[in-house]
C-alpha cells in the first residue's frame, strides 16, 4: 500500500473529432477521497472525458494517476493501472450469476482456463465486496434479474474486485428509484473514501446530496470549480443551467441548479 494518497491530475486535455472540439483544454485534479461530481448540460464532453481518460478516445494533453502517464496508452493498460469506469448502460453479463460476474471480473487478469475453473469457496475479496455493494443475498441470482440499480451496484462491484483505485461512473442513478439513488450515495461515500472517484451526474438532487466537489463542464471546458455551495452560486453556471426560461416546459426539470 503506498503511504501517499493517489490523485488523478488533467492538464489541457483535448479531443477533437474531425475538427470538432468535443473536450477543449480540460484542466483538473481529483483528490482520494474528495468525491468529486462531474456535471454540464447534454453534450458538454463528460463522457467524451472520461473516454480519454480510460483510453477509449484520443487525446491530447496530460492525464496522469499519480506519477504515471496514463494518455497514450491502450485501454486495457489503463484497466490494469487501477484506473476503471462504468457506461451510462450497465455491461454486465445478464446470463451469469452475480457471483460469476464478480468472479470473471476478479479473474480478468488470469488466463481463460483457470479463470472458469469451479471454486469451492468465495475468496475473501469477493465476499467483502458483495457486503459493500449490497448484493450477498442476490449473489447466485442471475445478473439479468436484478434491478437497474442493482446492475450498477454489480459494476461498481466488478471494480472493486480488480483493486480500481479510480472509478469513473457515468451517471449511475439514471434510472433510478429514489431509495437506489440514496443507497447509491452511501455506496459512493464509502468507495471513495480510500478511492478517487469522478461520478459524472445530471441529477443536481443527487449532487447536492453527496458530492465533496464539483466540476462544472460546458462546451469541453471547466466552467466552474469548487464546492457544491460555490459552484451553485455560481453566476455562470447558473446561466448555463437556467440560461433557458425556467418556464419553458421542455426544459429538463433535473437539469436545474436552483
Ligand atoms: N464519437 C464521436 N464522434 C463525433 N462526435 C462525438 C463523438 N462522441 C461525442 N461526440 C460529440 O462530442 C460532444 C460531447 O459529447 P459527450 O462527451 O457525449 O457529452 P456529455 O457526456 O457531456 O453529454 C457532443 O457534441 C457529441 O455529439
Ligand atoms: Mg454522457
Amino acid at each position: 500500500m503506498s503511504m501517499t494518497a493517489d490523485y488523478l491530475e488533467l492538464s489541457d486535455v483535448r479531443v477533437e473529432f474531425d475538427g470538432f472540439r468535443a473536450v477543449d483544454g480540460v484542466s483538473l485534479t481529483v483528490l482520494q477521497g474528495d468525491l468529486r461530481f462531474l456535471i454540464g448540460p447534454n453534450g458538454a464532453g463528460k463522457t467524451t472525458l472520461v473516454d480519454a481518460i480510460t483510453g477509449l478516445a484520443r487525446a491530447a494533453g496530460s492525464i496522469r494517476f499519480g506519477r504515471t502517464e496514463l494518455l497514450g496508452r491502450k485501454a486495457h493498460r489503463i484497466a490494469r493501472l487501477g484506473v476503471g469506469r462504468t457506461f451510462q448502460t450497465a455491461s454486465v453479463f445478464e446470463d451469469l450469476s452475480v457471483l460469476q460476474n464478480l468472479d470473471i471480473a476478479a479473474g480478468a487478469e488470469r488466463g481463460p482456463v483457470t479463470m472458469l475453473r469451479a471454486r469451492g469457496r468465495t475468496p475473501e475479496r469477493i465476499d467483502e465486496t458483495l457486503e459493500t455493494v449490497g448484493l450477498t443475498a442476490h449473489r447466485d441470482l442471475k445478473a439479468g434479474t436484478l434491478s437497474h440499480g442493482q446492475k450498477q451496484w454489480l459494476e461498481i462491484g466488478m471494480l472493486l474486485v480488480r483493486d480500481a483505485r479510480v472509478l469513473l461512473l457515468d451517471e449511475p442513478v439514471a434510472g433510478m428509484s429514489g431509495e437506489e439513488r440514496t443507497r447509491t450515495g452511501e455506496l459512493l461515500r464509502r468507495v471513495g473514501a480510500d478511492r478517487t472517484v469522478v461520478v459524472v451526474e445530471h441529477d443536481m438532487d443527487f449532487m447536492r446530496s453527496f458530492a465533496d466537489s464539483v466540476t462544472v463542464l460546458h462546451a469541453g471546458s471547466v466552467l466552474s470549480e469548487g464546492s457544491v455551495a460555490e459552484v451553485q452560486s455560481d453566476p455562470r453556471v447558473q446561466e448555463v443551467y437556467l440560461g433557458t426560461a425556467p418556464t419553458d416546459a421542455a426544459n429538463d426539470s433535473d437539469e436545474a441548479v436552483a
